[in-house]
């Protein structure tokens, strides 16, 4: 089968056409908005580590939850607040590794109850609620951190 010059040259153009159509949809931009990370959104390395403090201030001298902190040295608490700043940055699709122990080996002989359970995560609450963490944010998490709850709760 041969083609004319004019159908070729149409044929040409189709097909130019298709492919740049197929460029233009690459342009997209990789990170729209809607799609940023949960750790973009919550304002970052800085944001976490403000909110990290801030739950730790409240959740420490708690006494349903200051007993089992009690025989910490201040350096094995840096450690502690370092480690739940990476391991926030990690679970939120921040740039950081949580080098920490796993969730089971860190709390397994602590034998931590629902009800003391509830209490830790209620500061965790009442820091999203001080820092005005909104609702969708509170949200994704309120469900990152509750997935860790099996590892955790052992009573
Ligand atoms: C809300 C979910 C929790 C998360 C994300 C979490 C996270 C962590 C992390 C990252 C560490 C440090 C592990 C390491 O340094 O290798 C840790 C240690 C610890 N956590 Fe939790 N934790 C949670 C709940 C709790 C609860 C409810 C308690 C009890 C009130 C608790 C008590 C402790 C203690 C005492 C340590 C220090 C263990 C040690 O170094 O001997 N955690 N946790």
């Amino acid at each position: 089968m041969s083609l004319s010059p004019a159908r070729a040259a149409r044929v040409l153009a189709a097909v130019a056409l298709v492919a740049l159509s197929a460029a233009c949809v690459n342009l997209r931009p990789l990170s729209p908005a809607s799609a940023s990370t949960l750790y973009a959104r919550l304002g970052g390395y800085d944001a976490l580590a403000a909110v990290t403090d801030d739950f730790l201030s409240r959740a420490l001298p708690d006494p349903r939850v200051a007993p089992f902190f009690k025989g910490l040295e201040p350096r094995d608490l840096q450690r502690v607040r370092q480690h739940l700043v990476d391991q926030l940055c990690n679970v939120t699709g921040g740039p950081c590794l949580y080098p920490g122990k796993d969730m089971k080996t860190a709390h397994e002989q602590l034998e931590i109850t629902t009800d003391v359970w509830n209490a830790f995560t209620g500061h965790l609450n009442e820091t999203m609620t001080h820092f005005r963490v909104p609702e969708r944010e509170h949200n994704e998490l309120v469900a990152i951190i509750g997935s860790l709850k099996p590892s955790i709760v052992n009573h």
